[in-house]
């Protein structure tokens, strides 16, 4: 792709699709999330990595809107934000997966993927889930996840894995430029574990900016553009993958010597 044709190029578009400000979030005296500065390019994919306990998933949840800052700011897609709400973060082109994952366990698969099609028109909600371009995009969305088969199913009937599929598929459903997945490949079988690397893999293709948690070092190195690496709540490294992970300081963080 030459760069003029890449849309980081397009005058007026933030360069970066992420960014925080000494972002800080305590619980107690614990700083799970210590005065943390980083940036995330626009496109590609990104992996934070870092010890149990070292703030990732703390991190997702403070870009994502979940838990409120402490202090700091978000910078989402060029929009500074002090106060990050949960329910706009689509609006800014951005979404997550929990690393525990959440559905509607009382409705069908398809009815997952439907309500996320669907809800932000809540009144035409009913008519509008009957539409064909709803319904057709529904069906790309689970045959692209692997759950066209099991549409019917109430996801509380669905295995650990499958859950984490369907998760996907809801996030796919909203359609955004940022995806921020919290251990995405944590339990999974290697048919499934496959199957959401190429997910991935198809999401960085179409230009997308993803953003992965993950404790297995094969797939950081298969999927990252770049990674972070974080320690106690605070930036260890960050920048090219294998540079990063062969740096003493970061293997003295893992090794915990
Ligand atoms: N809701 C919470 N209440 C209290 N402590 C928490 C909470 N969430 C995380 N922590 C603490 O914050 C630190 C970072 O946790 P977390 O972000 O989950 O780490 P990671 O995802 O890297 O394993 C840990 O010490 C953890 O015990
Ligand atoms: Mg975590």
């Amino acid at each position: 792709m030459s760069m003029s044709a890449a849309p980081d190029a397009s005058p007026g578009r933030a360069p970066l699709a992420l960014e925080t400000v000494a972002i800080s979030k305590r619980f107690g005296a614990v700083h799970a999330v210590d005065a943390l500065s980083l940036a995330i390019p626009r496109q590609g994919t990104t992996s934070i990595v870092g010890p149990n306990g070292s703030g990732k998933s703390t991190l997702v949840n403070l870009l994502s809107g979940v838990l409120p800052l402490d202090g700091g700011m978000v910078i989402i897609d060029g929009a500074s934000l002090r106060v990050v709400k949960a329910y706009e973060t689509p609006a800014h082109g951005l979404t997550r997966t929990f690393q525990e994952v959440r559905l509607f366990d009382q409705m069908t698969v398809w009815d997952n993927i439907m309500v996320v099609l669907t809800e932000r028109r809540l009144f035409p909600a009913l008519l509008e889930r009957l539409k064909p371009a709803h319904r057709e995009k529904a069906r790309r969305i689970l045959e692209n996840v692997g759950m066209w088969e099991r549409r019917d199913a109430l996801a509380m009937n669905l295995s650990y894995g499958q859950r984490k599929l369907l998760e996907i598929g809801r996030a796919l459903a909203l359609d955004v430029s940022i995806y921020l997945f919290d251990e995405p490949f944590a339990g999974l079988f290697p048919q499934m574990l496959e199957r959401v690397k190429d997910i991935m893999k198809q999401m960085r293709a179409d230009g997308r900016t993803i953003v992965f948690i993950s404790h297995n070092m094969d797939i950081v190195r298969e999927l990252s553009d770049r990674i972070i690496v974080l320690d106690s709540g605070a930036l260890l490294a960050a920048g090219d993958v294998e540079p990063v992970l062969n740096s003493p300081e970061v293997i003295e963080a893992y090794l915990g010597v």
